[in-house]
């Protein structure tokens, strides 16, 4: 193949050259002396048109049987064609077969959830997987800049832990030649002492849960992105994660236009999506959901009732989420159904300083966050009551007592956000291998 390899998405720079694609074919359609092979090389889709007056009959006849996601190398003129998909059309000068394939397991039939998981390694090459990781790629991208214009530091930090930040019973452990070691759930603990060091910092990467949920929006390997901020209050962090996925939204319709459409998401939800959000004390929230219709409800739809001073529900935050086109943000949850590390309302201490967003269209929580405490008697005090090793949360009690100061942050769920911004309906379709409690394979 002589002439230049360029990518499908390149193609409206090459019209009326003669250039090279290489990709794979997906669709194939022959009539008497005329053939139309549609390639993909991920970048794009173009039709490539052979006809016997243009290659001999031995290419013409390889090119007719060649089977679905066979390799090829396709030599020939770019045209531009508005009838074609993808708007260019390459006419077939030289064909030639990287690797053939026959019995492609993933057909045009209907294949069930379990059937693609299985094959995610080549699902991922069809056009749903592709446009949500594009986008998935996209909102990684816009998270970055986003913390990154801020003057944010990034700091990474460690996978393996000695102790657990967000509750012992989904701890993944693993040995630590001889020492019980664990899979980190939340990288906050140790952006903590950062911010006192950097003032603004994030982490962002892979945590993990030993979730025994099968709910769509529960993986136990998952993406989180945490910003913390030395100084920074509620209103600040809540204002912070309304920017955020504002940002986000705002980045996606921007930028991913073409997979959007390819997912068919109803764009006009999207953009809703704008700062200022509705803001809701758990105590309002509470008093919404022991209303009698909402009671009857939960009963209609055989989910526990609530009960005011416990945790909400998933039936719970679709309730409070559904009146509102924009995320719900719940604020001053009760003490004791929340993590340990979460400062005390002042106003009224049964109640602590923390934020979770409820997005709309019953996508659940994507963003949890709290004021943290930074009075060391009262992390001692609250470590205790929690049964969490002491031993283990010196380092992080040392930043309490050399010169700490308050702080806030919160943790944003990677794969919740691209489910939800998608219009896709379980998170693990938001994540290239997704590992949840029935999935370790591929
Ligand atoms: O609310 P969570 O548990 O908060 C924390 O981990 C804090 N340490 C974060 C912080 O303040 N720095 O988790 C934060 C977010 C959730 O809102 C959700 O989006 C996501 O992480 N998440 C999960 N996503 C998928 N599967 C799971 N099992 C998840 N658990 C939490
Ligand atoms: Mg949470």
């Amino acid at each position: 193949m002589s002439a230049p390899r360029v990518l499908i998405r390149h193609l409206d720079q090459h019209v009326d050259q003669e250039v090279t694609v290489a990709g794979w074919v997906t669709h194939l359609r022959s009539k008497g002396k005329i053939a139309f092979l549609v390639l993909r090389d991920g970048t794009g889709q173009c039709q490539a048109v052979a006809s016997v007056r243009d290659v001999d009959a031995q290419t013409f006849e390889r090119i007719t049987r060649c089977g679905h996601e066979t390799s090829v190398k396709v030599r020939g003129q770019v045209r531009a064609d508005a009838r074609a998909p993808g708007g260019y059309e390459l006419g077939v000068a030289a064909f030639e077969v990287v690797t053939p394939t026959e019995d492609y397991p993933i057909g045009r039939k209907e294949h069930g959830t379990e059937f693609l998981f299985d094959h995610r390694h080549l699902w991922l090459r069809h056009r749903g997987p592709w446009a949500v990781l594009r986008i998935r790629d996209e909102i990684v991208k816009a998270i970055r800049d986003f913390f990154y214009d801020r003057e944010f530091v990034l700091i990474d930090s460690p996978i393996l832990t000695p102790a657990a930040c967000e509750g012992t019973s989904t701890l993944f452990e693993t040995d630590y030649f001889g020492e019980p070691a664990y899979l980190s759930q939340s990288g906050q603990l140790y952006l903590e002492p950062a911010c006192q060091a950097f003032s603004k910092v994030y982490c962002f990467g892979p945590t993990f849960r030993a979730e025994k949920s099968k709910t769509r929006r529960h993986l136990t390997e998952f993406w989180m992105v945490e910003p913390e901020i030395a100084w920074a209050g509620l209103d600040e962090t809540m204002s912070l994660a309304e920017e955020l996925i504002a940002h986000l939204v705002g980045r996606v319709l921007e930028r991913r236009a073409e997979e959007l459409a390819i997912l068919e998401r109803d764009t006009a939800r999207l953009e809703a999506i704008v700062p200022p959000f509705p803001r809701l004390s758990y105590d309002e929230a509470a008093e919404i959901l022991t209303r009698p219709e909402n009671v009857r409800r939960a009963e209609q739809a055989g989910a526990p009732p609530f009960e005011p001073g416990s945790d909400l529900g998933a039936l719970d935050e679709t309730i409070l989420a559904e009146g509102h086109d924009r995320p719900l943000m719940v604020h001053r949850y009760p003490s004791e159904v929340k993590a340990f590390y979460m400062e005390p309302d002042p106003e009224n201490p049964s109640r602590a300083l923390c934020v979770d967003v409820l997005a709309p269209e019953g996508y659940g929580e994507p963003v949890g966050g709290s004021v943290r405490i930074h009075d060391a008697a009262l992390l001692e005090k609250r470590l205790r009551e929690h049964n969490l090793p002491e031993a283990s949360f010196r380092w992080f009690l040392d930043v309490r007592r050399f010169g700490g100061v308050p702080h806030a942050g919160f943790g944003l769920g990677l794969e919740r956000v691209v489910a939800w911004i998608c219009g896709i309906h379980h998170a693990r379709e938001a994540i290239p291998y997704p590992r949840t409690l029935q999935r370790l394979y591929p």
